[in-house]
């Protein structure tokens, strides 16, 4: 028995004695980039470095299921291929991870081929909407933050180089389940499943409000794992059950949507069910309620990009009569559990759409039609406006009005605690609280006289031992094959592919990127439940 396994022993006594001591670890508040990045609005990102030596991106969190259980960066493909002419394009794209300068980037147990793992983004949700795309799997180092954020550092983490347009920035995946890569590998833990397996979060479990450039000042987004933020919402009481389809959990009913002009109709008077999704910038609704938008507001609908423009005329219109659009919502499937308002001003609509989807900065309204109740959705722009807190653990999450403080009210972070860490199992002898004390004070006087003991033991034996070898602990060794450290180059170049045809008018939006097809495979099933919680239940509940 050397110093190591004292130290594991000691380790995990350290930790029982911790777990009956009711301690976990607080919720951890990741800062903003202090940049607004987007094409097709301003966003606020937050950074993480990627691999050894660290690359920094800036990300937007991810809050679905399951295009959220990996990390997204964009690669150089994404700008060298897909967007050759963009100016500044690394810069715009929240910076590119390149795989090839990181020592610790791997492919181990992925199908590989001369372009690297290519596999189909996990869009179950996204794909609905027109958003998908090819991705080049390994596993990398992550960082949250900054260097010097004193935040957190994952080892093997799931890292997807994307480098399509529909998904024009990375993105920081805020989900809890595994995704099932390969039947090689297995159930690859999600970012914040990791941090919860190595108890560096107190739940699985999440704050986020996507922030406001159009304030004065303008606000950035703030984003806590393991808990919420209470200087960043007004609460209200609402708590709604995750929807049954494992996808769409933070499904809400939409009751209605009003604006403040007397006299004016509802836009949306019958109750629909409707997923938020930080992964979608627009407002998906109903077509009706679309021309009920367009109508009042004077919208000219472009038919190639399938959105909403608003013209110069419509703008000034509009900002002359301010109005604030008042979105009712409640829990979904018919229960009438309470509802709240949350009201967007227009500002929160007058959105641009920028390089490369148009050449010339163009406003846009960032509503978009959908034929198909199962894809209505409320993206990033409704998140300007609202504070979600999801607790994954309890299957429940909070949507509340987004407050934004000035920057002298510094952020208060409150944990939520896991129910299995918070509520101990009671023995059915019905202990006291000084029963439970007291054994809590012996396991951790036996745990120290245990540690001591060992420790005094190991100090005899290995002095008795003449070992010649130095006596330092033995560092954990990353784990790389020699066939993981290659280097994966995507491609070599390619001839341009001929870029999409403008047709001819002035400004006629959508998305035009260029191709680049390496082979790739599907995900597994990508039909079939492939998230699953660690140690719970499959949350997919079929009815
Ligand atoms: C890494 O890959 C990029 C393109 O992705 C290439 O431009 C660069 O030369 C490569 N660097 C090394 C050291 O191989
Ligand atoms: C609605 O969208 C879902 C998900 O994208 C799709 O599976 C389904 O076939 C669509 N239904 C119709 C009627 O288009
Ligand atoms: C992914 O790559 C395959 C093979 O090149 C291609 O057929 C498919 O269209 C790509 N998917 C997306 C969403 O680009
Ligand atoms: C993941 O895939 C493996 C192999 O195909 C399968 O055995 C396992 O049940 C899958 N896990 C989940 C969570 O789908
Ligand atoms: C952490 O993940 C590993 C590997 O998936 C698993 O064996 C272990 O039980 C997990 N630990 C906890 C505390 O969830
Ligand atoms: C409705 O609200 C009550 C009290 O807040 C709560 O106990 C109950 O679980 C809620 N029902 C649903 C379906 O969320
Ligand atoms: C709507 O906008 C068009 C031009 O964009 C303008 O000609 C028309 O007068 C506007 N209508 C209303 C009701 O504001
Ligand atoms: C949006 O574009 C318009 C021109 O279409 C421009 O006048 C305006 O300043 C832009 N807004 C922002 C926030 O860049
Ligand atoms: C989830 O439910 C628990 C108890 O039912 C409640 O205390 C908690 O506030 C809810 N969480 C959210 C985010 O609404
Ligand atoms: C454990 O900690 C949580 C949160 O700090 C607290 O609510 C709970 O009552 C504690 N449980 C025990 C048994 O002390
Ligand atoms: C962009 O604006 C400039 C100056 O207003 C104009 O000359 C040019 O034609 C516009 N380009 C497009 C693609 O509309």
């Amino acid at each position: 028995m050397g110093f190591r396994s004292i130290v594991v022993v000691f380790q995990l006594l350290v930790s029982v004695a911790l777990a009956a001591l009711n301690a976990s670890a607080p919720a951890i508040s990741i800062p903003s980039s202090q940049v607004w990045d987007g094409d097709d609005g301003q966003w606020s990102t937050f950074y993480l470095q990627v691999g050894t030596p660290a690359q920094t991106v800036r990300l937007l969190p991810g809050t679905s299921a399951s295009a959220g259980t990996a990390i997204w960066v964009v690669i150089p493909v994404g700008c060298s291929q897909v967007n050759p002419t963009l100016q500044n394009c690394a810069g715009e794209r929240g910076e590119l991870f390149q795989s090839n300068l990181s020592s610790t980037w791997s492919t181990q147990g992925l199908v590989n081929n001369a372009d690297g793992a290519i596999y189909s983004l996990n869009t179950v949700e996204e794909a609905g909407l027109g958003l998908s795309g090819n991705g080049s799997y390994g596993y990398d180092t992550v960082t949250l933050g900054i260097p010097g954020s004193d935040l957190p550092t994952l080892h093997d983490q799931l890292v997807v180089g994307i480098w399509t347009d529909d998904f024009f920035l990375g993105s920081l995946g805020l989900s809890p389940y595994s995704l099932n890569l390969s039947s090689l590998n297995g159930p690859q833990q999600s970012l914040m499943g990791s941090l919860v397996n190595q108890s560096l979060l107190p739940s699985n479990s999440w704050g986020y409000t996507a922030g406001a450039v159009y304030k004065d000042p303008p606000i950035f987004g703030s984003l806590t794992l393991g808990g919420y933020d209470t200087t960043r919402y007004n609460p209200n009481g609402l708590t709604v059950s995750f929807a049954n389809d494992e996808f769409r959990d933070l499904l809400v009913s939409l009751k209605s949507i009003t604006y403040d002009t007397i006299g004016s109709a509802p836009l949306l008077g019958e109750e629909i069910n409707i997923a938020i999704n930080s992964m979608v910038s627009e407002i998906w609704l109903p077509v009706d309620v679309c021309n009920a938008f367009q109508d009042a507001f004077n919208l000219t609908f472009n038919e190639q990009g399938q959105l909403y423009l608003i013209s110069e005329q419509a703008h000034r219109a509009l900002k002359a009569q301010n109005p604030k659009f008042t979105f009712t919502l409640g829990q979904a499937g018919g229960i009438n559990n309470g509802s709240v308002d949350i009201v967007l001003p227009y500002a929160a609509f007058d959105l641009n759409l920028t390089a490369p989807i148009v050449g010339n900065d163009t406003r846009y309204f960032p509503i978009k039609r959908s034929d198909n109740a199962t894809t209505y959705t409320l993206g990033r722009t409704f998140l300007q406006e609202a504070y979600v807190i999801a607790d994954y653990d309890r299957k429940n999450f909070t949507v509340a009005q987004a407050l934004f403080p000035p920057a002298s009210i510094s952020e208060n972070i409150e944990s939520i605690i896991a129910p299995d860490l918070q509520e101990p199992k009671k023995s059915s002898s019905g202990l006291s609280g000084g029963a439970i004390a007291g054994i809590v004070v012996g396991v951790v006087a036996g745990v120290a006289i245990i540690a001591v003991g060992l420790f005094f033991w190991w100090r005899r034996s290995r002095k008795a031992r003449s070992a010649k070898q130095g006596n330092t602990v033995p560092q954990k060794a990353v784990e790389v094959d020699s066939d993981t450290t290659e280097v994966h180059e995507l491609g070599g170049p390619r001839p341009p592919a001929p870029k999409a045809e403008l047709g001819g008018q002035p400004v006629v939006p959508g998305r035009h990127e260029m191709e680049y097809q390496p082979k790739f495979h599907e995900l597994d099933n990508p039909e079939i439940p492939a998230a699953e919680l660690e140690g719970t239940t499959p949350v997919r509940d079929q009815k």
